[in-house]
C-alpha cells in the first residue's frame, strides 16, 4: 500500500461475505450499505451467481457508485450454473460452498493481499455469514479481527445454538411424534414452544444426519468471534438476546436493517430510496393494481425466495384465497411449483375468482407492497426479512413455515407477538379461507392493534437515539477501533 502521508489516514477496510442466498445477501446489503454511511471502506463478497443476478434485474452498481469506499468481488459458489438454488436442494449449498468456495476464498484473500490498493487498506476487519466458518477459520489464522453476522432471528439462533441440551434431553430428532410436547431444553422458550415450532433442521430421524450435524457445527463455533451482529431490535426480541448475550457478550442487535437503512439516508441524504438487491426481475405492475384497491382489503402471498410448493398444496391455497372473498396479491415465483404432473389446468372458478379479485406476479417489490395502504395481512412462509418486514409495515401475518428458522419465527408471530396466526403441518383450502377472513375481518382490529404498536416500536429502535441506532454507532466505533 503506498498512501500519502499527508492526507487523512484511510478509514478500515471491512470485507462483508453472506452466503450467497437471497434472504441472507438482501440483510448484509443492507448491513454494507450502513457501514459506508458510517463512512468506512467497504468490499461486498458475492457469488458469481448472485452477481449476475443483481446485475440483470436491480440498479445495485449505479447506487453503490455514490460510496467510493465500496466494491463488488465475485467469488463461485460451487454449483453449477443450472442448479436449482431452491426447495430441499438449497442445502447443497453448504457443502459446495465448503469444499469450492473456501479453498478459492483462501486464495483470493491472499493473492490479493487482501483487497489492499493505493487508495484502500488491507481488509481490517471481516464480517462473515455466521454460517461460513471456513471464514472465520481464515480470520483467525491470519489475526484479522472476525464478526458473524447472523441473518437469523434471534430466537431461531438459540434454539440452534441449545441443540446439545435438546439432543442431551432427547427432545431431537423429531420424528414426526409427540410434536405438541412443549420444549423444555431451550431457555426462555418453556410453557410455549412445541417440538413442531423447533427449527426445521431437526425433523430428521437420526442425530447425524449431515444437514443438523453442519447447523450444530455453524452455531456452536459462533462465540469464536469477536463480535456478533443481529438483524433485530431489542424490543422484539430482549429476552432471547439476553440468553444469547450470555454466550456471545459482543453483540449488536441493529435491525431491522431495511428500516435502519432508510431512516439513515433519509436523515443524510434527504432520499431514503435504497437499491433492491432482487434476483429476479421486479414486476412493478402489481403496485399499479394495488392503486386500485380500498385501504387495507389486500392480502399478500409470498413464499420467498426458496420455498417449493406441490401442486396439491398450491390448489389448496387458491381455492383458500378465492373461497374467503378476500382480494389478493399472489408471488408465484417462476421456479416455486414442484410436481407439476403434465396438470396445467387451473379449475374455471380459481381463475374467474383471480380475475374478480386477484393478482399474479412472478416477483414483487415486496417492501413497497408491504407498505402500501391496501395491503391489510401477508400470508407468508415467515422468512426473517419477510417478518421484519411486515412488522415494520404494521401488516399481521398469517404463517405457513417452510422449512429452518421458520418454524420458530412463526411460532413467535403468533404466541409471542400475537401479530398473526400459525397453519404450520396444514395445507388445507378451508383453514386458510378461515385464517384469512379472522387475518382480514373477524379479528382484524386486535391484530391492528399489536402490529402497528411493533411497528412503532421498530421505528424508534432505528432513529436517533434508539437501541438499534445506538447499537451501530458504537459497532461502527468497535470497527473503528481496530485500526488504533
Ligand atoms: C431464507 C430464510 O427463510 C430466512 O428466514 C433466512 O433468514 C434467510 O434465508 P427466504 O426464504 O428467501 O430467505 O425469505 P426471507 O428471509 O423472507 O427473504 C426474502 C426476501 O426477498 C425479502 O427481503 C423480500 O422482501 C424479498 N422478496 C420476496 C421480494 O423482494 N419480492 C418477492 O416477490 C418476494
Amino acid at each position: 500500500m503506498d498512501h500519502d502521508q499527508s492526507a487523512p489516514p484511510l478509514p478500515p477496510h471491512v470485507l462483508v461475505f453472506p452466503l450467497p442466498v437471497q434472504g441472507h445477501l438482501n440483510s448484509m446489503l443492507k448491513l454494507a450499505e450502513l457501514l459506508c454511511l458510517g463512512n468506512l471502506h467497504v468490499t461486498m463478497l458475492v457469488s458469481d451467481f448472485s452477481h449476475s443476478r443483481l446485475l440483470r434485474h436491480t440498479s445495485v452498481h449505479s447506487h453503490f457508485a455514490r460510496y467510493p469506499g465500496f466494491c463488488f468481488r465475485t467469488i463461485s459458489d460451487g454449483l453449477p450454473e443450472d442448479h436449482p438454488r431452491a426447495g430441499e436442494r438449497v442445502v447443497e449449498i453448504m457443502s459446495s460452498i465448503k469444499s469450492v468456495t473456501g479453498p478459492q476464498f483462501q486464495e483470493m484473500m491472499i493473492a490479493t493481499d487482501c483487497f489492499a490498493s493505493e487508495t484502500k487498506r488491507p481488509i481490517t476487519c471481516i464480517i462473515a455469514d455466521g454460517v461460513l466458518s471456513f471464514a472465520g477459520d481464515f480470520a483467525i489464522q491470519r489475526g484479522i479481527p472476525l464478526i458473524y453476522f447472523r441473518t437469523v432471528s434471534a430466537c431461531s439462533f438459540w434454539a440452534y445454538f441449545c441443540m446439545p441440551e435438546l439432543i442431551e434431553a432427547q427432545e431431537i430428532p423429531l420424528k414426526g411424534n409427540g410434536m405438541d410436547l412443549l420444549v423444555k431444553s431451550v431457555p426462555g422458550m418453556e410453557g410455549f414452544l412445541r417440538r413442531r415450532d423447533l427449527p426445521g433442521f431437526y425433523r430428521v430421524d437420526e442425530i447425524s444426519d449431515p444437514r443438523l450435524q453442519v447447523v450444530k457445527t455453524e452455531t456452536r463455533q459462533t462465540p469464536r468471534a469477536q463480535a456478533v451482529i443481529k438483524n433485530t431490535f431489542d424490543d422484539l426480541e430482549g429476552p432471547i438476546l439476553s440468553q444469547v448475550r450470555t454466550h456471545c457478550p459482543n453483540l449488536f442487535s441493529i435491525g431491522p436493517l431495511h428500516a435502519h437503512l432508510k431512516a439513515k439516508l433519509a436523515a443524510e441524504t434527504n432520499s431514503s430510496s435504497t437499491s433492491s438487491g432482487s434476483f429476479w426481475e421486479e414486476d412493478r405492475s402489481c403496485v399499479t393494481w394495488l392503486d386500485s384497491q380500498p385501504s387495507k382489503s389486500v392480502i399478500y402471498v409470498s413464499f420467498g425466495s426458496i420455498t417449493v410448493v406441490t401442486r396439491n398444496q398450491l390448489l389448496e391455497f387458491w381455492y383458500g384465497l378465492v373461497n374467503s372473498g378476500q382480494r389478493f396479491l399472489w408471488v408465484m415465483r417462476p421456479d416455486s411449483i414442484t410436481e407439476k404432473n403434465g396438470e396445467n389446468q387451473i379449475p374455471v372458478d380459481l381463475v374467474e375468482g383471480t380475475k374478480e379479485r386477484g393478482y399474479m406476479v412472478g416477483w414483487a417489490p415486496q417492501e413497497e407492497v408491504l407498505a402500501h395502504p391496501a395491503v391489510g395481512g401477508f400470508l407468508t412462509h415467515s422468512g426473517w426479512n419477510s417478518t421484519l418486514e411486515s412488522i415494520v409495515s404494521g401488516v399481521p401475518m398469517i404463517c405457513w413455515p417452510y422449512f429452518a428458522d421458520q418454524m420458530i419465527n412463526s411460532r413467535f408471530v403468533s404466541e409471542v407477538w400475537k401479530i398473526g396466526l400459525d397453519m404450520k403441518d396444514t395445507c388445507d383450502r378451508v383453514i386458510v379461507q378461515k385464517m384469512v377472513r379472522d387475518l382480514m375481518d373477524v379479528r382484524k382490529d386486535e391484530f391492528q392493534e399489536r402490529v402497528s404498536h411493533m411497528a412503532n416500536l421498530a421505528k424508534r429502535a432505528v432513529n436517533e437515539g434508539g437501541s438499534s441506532y445506538c447499537n451501530l454507532d458504537a459497532l461502527i466505533k468497535y470497527i473503528n477501533s481496530m485500526i488504533e
